[in-house]
């Protein structure tokens, strides 16, 4: 199926510019493009694109508002809409992405920059609608042995969704899998329930998919970012909750909260709403500390593999300030799983078995 692109934006040349470059770069893609943002919002009541590029300043209404009104359409929730703008000033930046925006593109138009940005979000938008279909398909009148081969299928659509984001990271596979053991370990050890602990292993390797749309030449960066690169960097929680919420999906729905929450702090100093303590989710607070202390312990581009004595008393020395204190006590009373987990799954020797099956199975392999 032909994917669609809105274009809206009230200079001629510009919609020129996009139209050309996604029409030659972009195979199975068709566009539509509006200088008017009244006559895009008429058209948007009877058609769902997949992918909206909009620009900011537009004579009847601000790229902003064009935002808020299309989202009022309940069938808006998943697409990604893109803010064209100049470098836009920090309460812009916040207003468009609290309206709806999932992320932002810069002014003057930088063709190879739209077209891989573009083809990044058509792609997740496929892989989120195939994902709804079977979540559709599942809800009906199915039997129990029909209705886990859906949850299965789901299983792996979102295996392919954390590959696709692995793809564009530093992250390796193993990483997703160690955090998400560690992760599933810890809600067992504060007494979550099997449900909520099985749930939390398949959801927290999608904690950095909104990565998939923050731009390369900040994600891929070598050296370190300055204070505007890291703030685009910081929008991946904003962006993979965006992508991720409104699912009836329970696993979809847990991966949005990990998204959104991961980097908030117990002392309130984390983004994207620096929330402190008890606000933060649950999934969230146990997530945080997984992640940190499984990248300390590895090796990155950027940093050497700590020991692990020296990420256990930085986890102890952050307990109440980055993290919730019962989650690192938690992890601190099952060390030799901890390093179990880290062993099994080295970056060393993944198997072709190791990349191949998702968290669930591998956990059936190790019981
Ligand atoms: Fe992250
Ligand atoms: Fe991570």
């Amino acid at each position: 199926m032909p994917q669609t692109i809105l274009l809206l934006d009230d200079e001629p040349d510009n919609i020129v510019l996009m139209e050309k470059t996604l029409q030659r770069k972009l195979r199975d893609v068709s566009t539509v493009s509006f200088a008017s943002p009244l006559e895009a919002l008429a058209w948007c009541s009877g058609n769902e694109p997949d992918l909206c590029l909009v620009d900011y300043r537009m004579p009847e209404m601000s790229g902003i508002e064009f935002i808020v009104r299309a989202r009022q359409n309940p069938r808006f929730d998943g697409i990604p809409m893109v803010m064209v703008t100049g470098v836009p000033p920090d309460d812009v930046r916040s207003a468009a992405l609290v309206s709806g925006a999932t992320e932002f593109l810069s002014k003057p138009i930088n063709p190879p920059e739209m077209v891989v940005r573009c083809r990044n979000l058509l792609a997740l938008r496929r892989s989120l609608s195939d994902q709804r279909q079977q979540a559709y398909r599942a809800g009906g009148e199915l039997s129990e042995a029909v209705r886990g081969i859906a949850l299965r299928e789901q299983e792996v659509i979102i295996g392919r969704l954390v590959r696709f984001s692995e793809a564009r990271d530093e992250e390796t596979g193993s990483h997703m899998r160690r955090m998400a053991f560690l992760s599933q370990l810890i809600a067992q050890e504060i007494g979550e329930g099997r449900e909520f602990c099985d749930l939390l292993l398949l959801a927290a390797p999608m904690h950095d998919i909104g990565k998939v749309g923050i731009p390369d030449r900040i994600l891929l960066k070598a050296g370190r970012l300055d204070a505007a690169e890291w703030e685009i960097m910081k929008t991946h929680a904003v962006i993979g909750y965006d992508v991720l919420k409104d699912s009836d999906s329970g696993l979809l729905k847990m991966g949005a909260e990990i998204a959104h929450s991961h980097h908030e702090k117990f002392d309130g100093l984390g983004y994207p709403h620096g929330l402190c303590g008890e606000s933060i989710p649950l999934v969230g607070r146990i997530v945080a500390v997984a992640d940190v202390f499984d990248a300390l312990v590895n090796e990155r581009p950027y940093k050497n593999a700590w020991a692990p004595g020296d990420a256990f008393d930085l986890m102890r020395r952050e307990r109440a300030k980055h993290f919730d204190p019962a989650c690192v006590d938690a992890m601190l009373k099952r060390i030799g799983e901890v390093m179990d987990i880290e062993n099994e799954f080295s970056e060393k020797s993944p198997s072709k078995d190791d990349l191949e099956s998702s968290p669930l199975r591998r956990e059936a392999s190790r019981r």
